[in-house]
């Protein structure tokens, strides 16, 4: 029976559906370097999150090892070319949090729309100074998408659900992509920037949301 090391905290139904598969499982989160690199040689897969760095180093005796999945989008901590010289297949989940992520995305939008945490602080400080934080409504505004992704595509639907015009750029996405959603592709970031009220960044290594700001409170 393959024998797998949950090597970062995992929700108990996925350890679950894990045994129920048939598989010897090692949940051990949170190992220190040294007996992460003893755990990875007992075992034939090891399943990662964000918090375990599977580099070289770690890999070097993991003779057993076939497979190492890690639970997310990227696979930046797990060292690919150790990995693949010992013959062992890295795999991710790409599309795992999407939907999450435009959501987070709309989140920092409307927070920022709406100067939600100033506001907060504000309240907190026992003053109602709505007047100030009144904000700006989504509804005719521009957001610029430089990545029209998986991520990026979530977060257009949500856009053109809100009222707004969307701009993208993505010069590795064919424009029937950007024509099917709904929204204009332009040439450049910098065309984008020119028009934008908001921009979301969803490329490989980049997350971030930024706005003009509707008032200085
Ligand atoms: N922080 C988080 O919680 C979190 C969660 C999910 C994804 N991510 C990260 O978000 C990124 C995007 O995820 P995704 O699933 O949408 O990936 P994806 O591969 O589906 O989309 C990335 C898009 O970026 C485009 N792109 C690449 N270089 C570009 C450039 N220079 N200018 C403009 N566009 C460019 C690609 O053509 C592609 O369409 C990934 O790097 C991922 O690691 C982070």
């Amino acid at each position: 029976m393959p024998k797998v090391l949950i090597a970062d905290k995992l929700p108990d139904s996925t350890v679950n559906m894990l045994v129920e598969a048939g598989l010897e499982v090692v949940n051990r989160p949170g190992l220190k370097p040294h007996d992460l690199k003893q755990a990875v040689r007992d075992v034939e897969g090891v399943i990662v999150r964000s918090g375990v760095q599977l580099t070289a180093d770690i890999l070097a005796g993991a003779d057993r090892l076939r497979a190492i999945c890690r639970a997310g989008v990227g696979v930046d901590n797990v060292d690919l070319p150790a990995a693949t010289r010992k013959g062992v297949v890295v795999m991710n989940t790409p599309g795992a949090n999407t939907i999450s992520t435009a959501e987070h995305t709309f989140a920092l939008i409307l927070a920022l729309s709406r100067n939600v945490g100033p506001a907060y602080i504000s309240m907190r400080e026992g003053k109602w100074d709505r007047k100030r934080f009144v904000g700006v409504e989504l509804a005719g505004t521009t957001l610029g998408i430089v990545g029209l992704g998986r991520i990026g595509q979530a977060v257009a639907a949500r856009a053109l659900a809100f009222g707004m015009k969307v701009i993208c750029h993505d010069p590795f996405i064919a424009r029937d992509v950007a024509a099917r959603l709904g929204v204009r592709l332009a040439d450049s970031l910098e065309d984008v920037l020119k028009v934008s009220d908001y921009v979301t960044v969803h490329v490989p290594g980049f997350i971030i949301a930024i706005s003009r700001s509707p008032i200085s409170p």
